[in-house]
């Protein structure tokens, strides 16, 4: 079967153990000699210590350049006229990214499953003077999006700047919700990004111009009990956007094609998400507006920034160091903060 069929077309009972002894031969180790020797010798003096010399000098330029930068004002692109594609860009911190981009002067597809208000939504950009249209979409369905992308190239032009934003905030545990909830959730959160970045990076390859927005979560970074599902995909989402900025640098691309990761904390968007976290839990995480949110998101967007935290001091640090700390302080230090937290959902199976 070939490599890829065995996966794709499953056969059963055709699974072929690999052996010890496929993997690659060990060199056979041969006695001393002065003629190997002086053939190892110049290699390393040839190819090995000018390439660790280049390495090092390319160090200390990136440390200089970088610590030079920290005292200079951050250098900004344009994106004025470009077009902006925010999914789930109807409501909440959609509609504040929607807004802040068309203060850029780009045009902005507002596109959502809530169509009444993302037609609400681009009605009150284009009062303001700004070329913004509303699309229906299921991020989840690779078909719905594939439909996007032809109408909005329609109506807009090709998308410049891509911002997936659709999320669902459901904080199902591992046991919780039916099977169909976590399809669901995996669906809107983590499967969509594949179908929206297929869709739009090809065209923003060809224009050798492009930027690619993943809003994940603090709970990207940090595992949190009680939303395992939820944490999963941003997980995932973290881990895609890090491998897609590596792909792109393979493919020399870095200088063209952008990507940007969101780690944002608590935002007061949906009322009743909110209420339940505030109210129902109690929890005390700091909770920010979506207009400042999408404001630290745009500013991060200009400057190229590859990860973004829209959130306090002790957040960004946290987030930066979370994997050099000891699991057992954070453990200590979440517990102090949040106490033990309650399973989240009534739904469990
Ligand atoms: N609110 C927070 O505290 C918070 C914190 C960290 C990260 N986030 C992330 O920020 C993003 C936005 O969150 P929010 O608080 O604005 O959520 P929200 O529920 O207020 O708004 C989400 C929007 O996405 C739309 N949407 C849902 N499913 C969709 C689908 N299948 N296709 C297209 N559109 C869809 C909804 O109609 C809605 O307009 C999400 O990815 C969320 O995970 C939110």
């Amino acid at each position: 079967m070939a490599f890829q069929e065995q996966y794709f077309k499953h056969k059963d009972g055709q699974y072929e153990p690999a052996l010890a002894s496929d993997r690659p031969k060990k060199r056979k180790t041969t006695p001393f000699s002065y003629e190997r020797f002086e053939k190892h010798v110049k290699f390393v003096l040839v190819e090995v210590v000018p390439k660790l010399v280049k390495f090092l000098a390319m160090c200390t330029q990136f440390y200089v350049v970088n610590f030079v930068r920290l005292f200079l004002p951050a250098q900004q692109k344009s994106i004025r006229g470009q077009v902006v594609l925010v999914t789930g860009g109807a409501n909440g911190l959609g509609k504040a990214l929607c807004e802040r981009f068309a203060k850029e002067g780009c045009s902005v597809a507002v596109a959502d499953i809530d169509l009444i208000s993302a037609q609400k939504t681009a009605k009150e950009l284009q009062q303001q003077g700004v070329k913004a249209n509303a699309f229906k979409v299921d991020v989840a369905d690779h078909k719905s999006v594939a439909q996007l992308r032809q109408d909005i190239e329609q109506s807009l032009g090709p998308v410049d700047v891509l911002v997936n934003n659709a999320g669902l905030l459901a904080m199902l545990s591992l046991s919780e919700g039916t099977p169909e909830d976590v399809q669901r959730i995996l669906g809107v959160n983590l499967v969509s990004h594949f179908w929206t970045i297929r869709e739009f990076k090809a065209g923003m390859v060809k224009r050798r111009r492009g930027h690619i927005v993943a809003i994940s979560s603090v709970l990207g970074v940090l595992p949190s009990a009680r939303t395992i599902c939820y944490c999963s995909t941003k997980f995932g989402v973290r881990g895609l956007m890090a491998a897609l900025n590596e792909e792109l640098y393979m493919d020399g691309l870095e200088k063209d094609i952008h990507t940007s990761c969101v780690f944002p904390a608590g935002i007061i968007t949906r009322k009743q998400f909110v209420d339940f976290m505030t109210h129902d839990l109690g929890l005390q995480i700091p909770w920010h507006t979506p207009e400042y949110v999408a404001n630290v998101i745009v500013q991060g967007v200009l400057e190229n920034k590859t990860e973004i935290v829209p959130s306090t001091a002790p957040v960004r640090f946290l987030i930066r160091y979370y994997d050099m700390l000891p699991r057992a302080m954070l453990r200590i230090g979440g517990e102090a903060l949040f106490g033990k937290l309650p399973a989240l959902t009534p739904k469990v199976q």
